[in-house]
C-alpha cells in the first residue's frame, strides 16, 4: 500500500542519514565514524517529522507526497545543532578585536573593565523589547547557517533583574524564530563591579536568590570556571545550588588555563564540559567514563588567537562523547558558522570529516536531551535538515570562508534559502 506524507524532498546528491547508529545516545570513537550515506536520498515528511529515508526512487515507490522539493545537486545533513552560544548581548566588541590584534591579551582586556563587564553595561541599558529583537536577529542568523536547534545562554547581565530580562528575551526570540531553543542560566559569567570587593557575595547572591528565581526560565545553569574568575569552590557552590534547583549543568571548563574543570563537570554529573583547551589526562580519563560531553570550541581559540586547541584526537580515541559547537558572543567568537567550526576543528583538531559531522549533530543534541527529537534522520525524529551547496559529503570543512548552506528546513518546512535563483520553487510549498 502506497502511504501519503506531506513532503518528499527527493534527489539529495547525498543524504547523510546518521542511522547507521541508534537513534539516541552520544556516539564515541568509532561510532562517530559512521554516517549512514544515501546516494540520489529522499526525505518523507509528514507533520514535521521523518517518516522514512531512502533512496528516491525507492520512497517514490512507497509514499504519495502532497509536494515534492528536488534537492539534486545538494548534499543534505541533519540540521546543525549548536549547543553553546552566546546571544544576549546588546552591542559588538570591535574595539577589542583590534586591541587584541594589536596585541593585547583577552584576560587582560577582561580585568580592566572590558570583556563581558562591557557587554554587561550595554545589556542592563537595553529594554526587554531591544534586547528580545537582538536575540531575534541572531537566531535568524544561526538558521541561515544551517542551524536548527541551539542552546542560548544569558549572562551579560549580571544582576537578579538583567539576568530575568536575559533569559525572558531569550524565551521571547524563541517563540518568533523557529529554531528548538534550550536556555542557560549563566549568571556565574564573570563577577559585577559592585561585587568585584565581595566576590563571596556575588556566590551568595546567585546561590540563594538568583538561582532559586530564575531556575523556571532555564533549562541549564553554566559557570565561567576559570582562575581569576570562578575558582573551583566557588564554581562548586553555584553548580550545587543549581542542581538544587532542579537545573542540569554545563560548565566552561579548563578553558584558558587548567583548573580541573572537566573533573568538577564530570563530578557533578554536568550535561556538559565546554572549551578544554586545556584539559588534564585525568580530566580526559574521567570524560571518557561519563556521559558528560566534552564540547569542543575551536572557533574561540582561533579567534583569540591563542595556540592551546583542545586535544580532540586524544579525546576521541580515549572514548570521550565530543561535540562542536561555535561559542558565538560580541568578544571571542563572532561566528554563527558550524561549517566554519567544522573547518577549524579538521584542520586544528584534526578531526575527520564524518567526526565533525557527528559532533555538530546528534552528540550535541544528547549534550542538550534532545536526542530523541534531532540529530540523525531516523524515523519520528524532527525533519530538521540542512542543505549545503558542496559536491560530497566529504567537502564538509574543506569548503571554507563562505556560507555553503543553501537551504534551512525546519520540522520539514524551508526556513531560510540562500541560493536565490531556486527560491521560487523552494517556497512554492511554504505555508
Ligand atoms: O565562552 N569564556 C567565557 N565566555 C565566553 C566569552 C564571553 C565574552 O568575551 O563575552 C566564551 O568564550
Ligand atoms: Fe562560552
Amino acid at each position: 500500500m502506497v502511504a501519503t506524507v506531506d513532503r518528499l524532498f527527493v534527489h539529495c546528491r547525498q543524504l547523510v542519514t546518521l542511522t547507521e547508529g541508534p537513534a539516541t545516545g552520544p556516539r564515541r570513537g568509532e561510532a562517530m565514524r559512521r554516517l549512514g550515506v544515501v546516494e540520489d536520498g529522499a526525505v518523507a515528511v509528514r507533520g514535521g517529522r521523518v517518516v522514512a529515508t531512502g533512496p528516491t526512487h525507492q520512497l517514490r515507490g512507497e509514499y504519495r507526497a502532497q509536494a515534492e522539493l528536488d534537492l539534486s545537486g545538494f548534499v543534505v545533513l541533519p540540521g546543525f545543532v549548536d549547543c553553546h552560544t552566546h546571544p544576549a548581548f546588546a552591542a559588538t566588541r570591535e574595539q577589542e578585536f583590534h586591541m587584541r590584534c594589536a596585541g593585547a591579551d583577552y584576560m587582560a582586556i577582561a580585568q580592566a573593565g572590558g570583556g563581558i563587564l562591557s557587554s554587561m553595561r550595554a545589556v542592563r541599558a537595553a529594554s526587554l523589547a531591544d534586547l528580545t529583537d537582538a536575540v531575534e536577529r541572531h537566531l535568524w542568523g544561526f538558521a541561515a547557517h544551517g542551524t536548527t536547534t541551539i542552546e542560548c545562554k544569558s549572562g551579560y547581565g549580571l544582576s537578579l533583574a538583567d539576568e530575568e530580562k536575559s533569559l525572558r528575551a531569550l524565551q521571547a526570540a524563541a517563540a518568533r524564530a523557529p529554531l528548538t531553543t534550550k536556555r542557560t542560566f549563566l549568571g556565574a559569567h564573570e563577577f559585577p563591579p559592585e561585587f568585584r570587593a565581595d566576590r563571596d557575595g556575588y556566590v551568595r547572591l546567585l546561590c540563594e536568590q538568583m538561582i532559586p528565581q530564575l531556575a523556571p526560565l532555564a533549562d541549564y545553569c553554566d559557570v565561567f570556571a576559570e582562575p581569576g574568575v570562578f575558582d573551583r569552590a566557588q564554581s562548586q557552590r553555584v553548580l550545587a545550588a543549581a542542581k538544587a534547583a532542579g537545573l542540569r549543568l554545563r560548565v566552561h571548563a579548563d578553558e584558558i588555563q587548567p583548573m580541573g574543570g572537566a573533573e568538577l563537570a564530570v563530578a557533578l554529573g554536568a550535561a556538559s564540559a565546554d572549551h578544554l583547551g586545556r584539559i588534564s589526562d585525568l580530566g580526559i580519563e574521567r570524560l571518557a567514563a561519563s556521559d558528560t560531553v566534552g564540547v569542543l570550541l575551536p572557533g574561540t581559540i582561533f579567534f583569540l588567537g591563542k595556540p592551546h586547541y583542545a586535544p580532540a584526537r586524544r579525546m576521541i580515541d580515549a572514548g570521550c562523547a565530543v561535540a562542536l559547537a561555535t561559542d558565538f558572543n560580541p568578544g571571542s567568537c563572532y561566528t554563527q558558522s558550524m561549517t566554519l567550526i567544522q573547518t577549524i576543528a579538521c584542520t586544528q583538531l584534526k578531526m575527520t570529516a564524518e567526526e565533525v559531522i557527528t559532533a555538530a549533530t546528534i552528540n550535541p543534541a544528547f549534550s542538550l536531551q534532545l536526542d530523541a527529537e534531532v540529530g540523525t534522520l531516523h524515523p519520528g525524529k524532527r525533519a530538521d535538515l540542512c542543505v549545503l551547496d558542496i559536491p560530497s559529503w566529504q567537502a564538509i570543512g574543506y569548503a571554507f570562508g563562505g556560507n555553503p548552506v543553501a537551504m534551512t528546513v525546519k520540522d520539514g518546512v524551508p526556513i531560510v534559502a540562500n541560493v536565490t535563483e531556486r527560491d521560487p520553487d523552494w517556497f512554492a510549498e511554504r505555508p
